[in-house]
C-alpha cells in the first residue's frame, strides 16, 4: 500500500476529496495532512476524516523538520492541494519527481510567486480570457514551473467574478486530482 502525504494551507476542498477517493483504495492512502497554517479548514476535515494532521512553521519547511517527517512516515508520493509555500530544493531532491501540485489555471499562464486562490481567478478576469482551467503538475524548485501532467478548460463567461469562477474550477478540480494521484500512484 503506497503511503501520500498531502499539504495544504487553506479550505481543504480538494484534500477533503483525495481522502474521501482514497479511504478504502487498495493502491494508496492518504496518510498525513500536513499544513503551515494554524487555522486552516483542511486541519478539521483531516480530523473528522480520522487522518493525523502534522502543523509547521514556515522555517520547519525550510529546515528539514518537514522533510524528516515526511521520511519517517515512509511517503511515497506528497501532494500539494492548495499549498501556498515554495518547496525547498532539499524536499524537491528527497521526492524526485514524487511530488505534484494542482493550479486553479492553465499554466504557464497565471502562475508564480502570488498566483494562487483567488488572485489568479481575478488576474484570468480581468485580462478577459474566455478560457481558463486547472494544471495539474510535477513541482520543482520553482513556482508553478514542473513538467505538465494534465490540463482541462472551462469557459470564463461575462458575468463571472473570481467566486463563480472559482466555484467552476473547483468544480474540474475535484473531478479530476483524485484519479490523476490514483495514476501516479500506480505508475510508482
Ligand atoms: C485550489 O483551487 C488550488 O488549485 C489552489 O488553491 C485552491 C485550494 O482550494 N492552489 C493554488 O492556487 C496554488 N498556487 P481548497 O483548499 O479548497 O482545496
Amino acid at each position: 500500500m503506497k503511503r501520500i502525504a498531502i499539504l495544504a494551507s487553506g479550505s481543504g476542498t480538494n484534500a477533503q476529496r483525495l481522502m474521501e477517493h482514497f479511504a478504502g483504495n487498495s493502491i494508496a492512502k492518504v496518510v498525513l495532512i500536513g499544513s503551515d497554517q494554524p487555522t486552516a479548514g483542511v486541519l478539521q476535515r483531516a480530523w473528522d476524516m480520522g487522518v493525523p494532521s502534522y502543523l509547521f512553521n514556515g522555517p520547519q519547511l525550510k529546515d528539514g523538520t518537514l522533510l524528516r517527517e515526511l521520511q519517517q512516515q515512509r511517503i511515497d508520493l506528497v501532494v500539494l492541494a492548495g499549498f501556498m509555500r515554495l518547496i525547498p530544493a532539499g524536499m524537491v531532491q528527497a521526492f524526485p519527481q514524487r511530488i505534484v501540485n494542482i493550479h486553479p489555471a492553465l499554466l504557464p499562464k497565471y502562475g508564480g510567486k502570488g498566483m494562487y486562490g483567488e488572485h489568479v481567478h481575478r488576474a484570468v478576469i480581468a485580462a478577459g480570457e474566455q478560457e481558463s482551467g486547472i494544471t495539474i503538475h510535477r513541482v520543482n524548485e520553482r513556482y508553478d514551473e514542473g513538467e505538465h501532467l494534465f490540463q482541462t478548460t472551462c469557459p470564463v463567461l461575462p458575468e463571472d467574478t473570481a467566486e463563480t469562477l472559482a466555484q467552476r474550477i473547483h468544480a474540474l478540480e475535484h473531478a479530476h486530482y483524485p484519479r490523476i494521484v490514483e495514476a501516479l500512484m500506480k505508475a510508482l
